[in-house]
This record gives structure tokens, C-alpha cells and sequence, in this order.
């Protein structure tokens, strides 16, 4: 049988990668955070002040990142920084390093395909893998990604507010869906789910099904 890919996009608070990672659990898939990927290389270039329009200088650098993921821990160059990826300066810059050419293409080459994986992303069931089986959309109002990232921050304590959260999202989808270097897109062939109201069960049964049928 050949290996199942399963690809996950939607908007920043769809609930991605909440999904993606209960899918992999209950079918044994490897997971594939593609977000985690663009959030590491954002901060490599914050953290060597490179600035994002220095084409050399991302080139040269992109050469020195070594990534890897390991369940749900980040490396650097072998630096753990899963914690420091979601901080706020990386929601605010991600969007714009994720739409330079060279580090799309260089991302796209590290993503294996040798197992069965489930991958969530802007543009896996478009660019990354437009052969994978199975292949959904997840939509869902903003006010309430933004209620659900705002809980997430609430949680681990950060000091923002709800308006910041809903304004930062925004401009994320607003980057990520206008850019030239492959846009957050439905795939033709994609089964779009709207989440507002559905529960995390809800939307893992539905999926589930769609795994089932080509796993049958
Ligand atoms: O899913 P996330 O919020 O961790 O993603 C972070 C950013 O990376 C998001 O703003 C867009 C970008 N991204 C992308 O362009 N392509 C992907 N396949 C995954 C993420």
C-alpha cells in the first residue's frame, strides 16, 4: 500500500494543528508542524538581525539552519526552542519571512514523504503534496480563531489582549492569503470544514471517516 498523506490547511486559529496532532496519535501517522518550520527560520533571522529583504544574507543563513522535530519539541541547531516559536515577535514576522521564494523552496526540500504523515500548512494539499489522499480546509470565523489563540495565551499567561490578538490574525491571514510564493488557498480537490461551531471531536470524527475510506 502506498504511504497515506493526509494535508491539513487553513487560516492561523483554524485549528490545525490541534487536529493534526490528535489524527497522527489515533493512526499512528508521523506529524509534520510545516508552520513550526517558517517560525524557526523567523527566529534565526531575528535572533542574527538579518533583515528580511537581504536575499544573500537569508540564502547564506538558510545553510546554517539545521531543523528538527522531535513530537511536539523544536531544534535549532540542536537549541530546544519550541517555547520561544509562538512568542508574539514571531506571530508578528512569521507571515513575511514565510513569503520570500528561497525559504519556501528550501523548506519544501527538507518535507519527506517516506512515511504516512499528516502535515499542516498554508499550502501542503496545493504545492507541498498535491497527490495527497486526503486533504482538508479548515475555516472558521475570525473573531472566534482569535477567541481560541487568545485562550491559548491566556493560559500561558501572556499579557495581551483580545483586540491584539483578533488585529495580529488579521494581518496574518491578510499576508498569507495575498502573496505572490504559493498563497494560503483552498486545493480544488479539498473538503472544506468550517470549525466555529464544531467541536475538536466533531471535526476529528469527519476526518477520520475520510482517512478510513482510503485506508479500506
Ligand atoms: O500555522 P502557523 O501559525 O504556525 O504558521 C506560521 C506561519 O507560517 C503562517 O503565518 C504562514 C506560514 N506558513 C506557510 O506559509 N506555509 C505553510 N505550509 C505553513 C505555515
Amino acid at each position: 500500500m502506498d504511504n497515506i498523506i493526509v494535508a491539513i490547511d487553513g487560516p492561523a486559529g483554524s485549528g490545525k494543528s490541534t487536529i493534526a496532532k490528535l489524527i497522527a496519535k489515533k493512526f499512528n501517522f508521523t506529524y509534520i508542524d510545516t508552520g513550526a518550520m517558517y517560525r524557526m527560520i523567523t527566529f534565526y533571522l531575528l535572533e542574527n538581525n538579518i533583515d528580511f529583504d537581504d536575499l544573500k544574507e537569508i540564502e547564506k543563513a538558510l545553510k546554517n539552519i539545521n531543523l528538527d522535530m522531535q513530537g511536539d519539541k523544536f531544534y535549532l541547531n540542536d537549541i530546544d526552542v519550541s517555547t520561544k516559536i509562538r512568542e508574539k515577535r514571531i506571530n508578528e514576522n512569521v507571515s513575511k519571512v514565510a513569503s520570500i521564494k528561497i525559504v519556501r523552496d528550501n523548506l519544501q526540500r527538507k518535507i519527506s514523504n517516506n512515511k504516512n504523515v499528516i502535515l499542516d500548512g498554508r499550502d501542503i494539499g496545493t504545492v507541498v503534496f498535491p497527490n495527497a489522499k486526503v486533504k482538508i480546509f479548515l475555516v472558521a470565523t475570525a473573531e472566534e480563531r482569535a477567541r481560541r489563540r487568545y485562550n491559548e495565551f491566556l493560559e500561558k499567561k501572556v499579557e495581551i489582549t483580545y483586540d491584539e490578538v483578533l488585529k495580529s490574525l488579521k494581518e496574518r491571514d491578510y499576508i498569507d492569503s495575498t502573496r505572490k510564493e504559493s498563497p494560503l488557498k483552498k486545493a480544488d480537490d479539498a473538503i472544506e470544514l468550517d470549525t466555529t461551531n464544531l467541536t475538536i471531536e466533531d471535526v476529528i470524527n469527519f476526518i477520520s471517516k475520510e482517512i478510513e475510506k482510503n485506508i479500506n
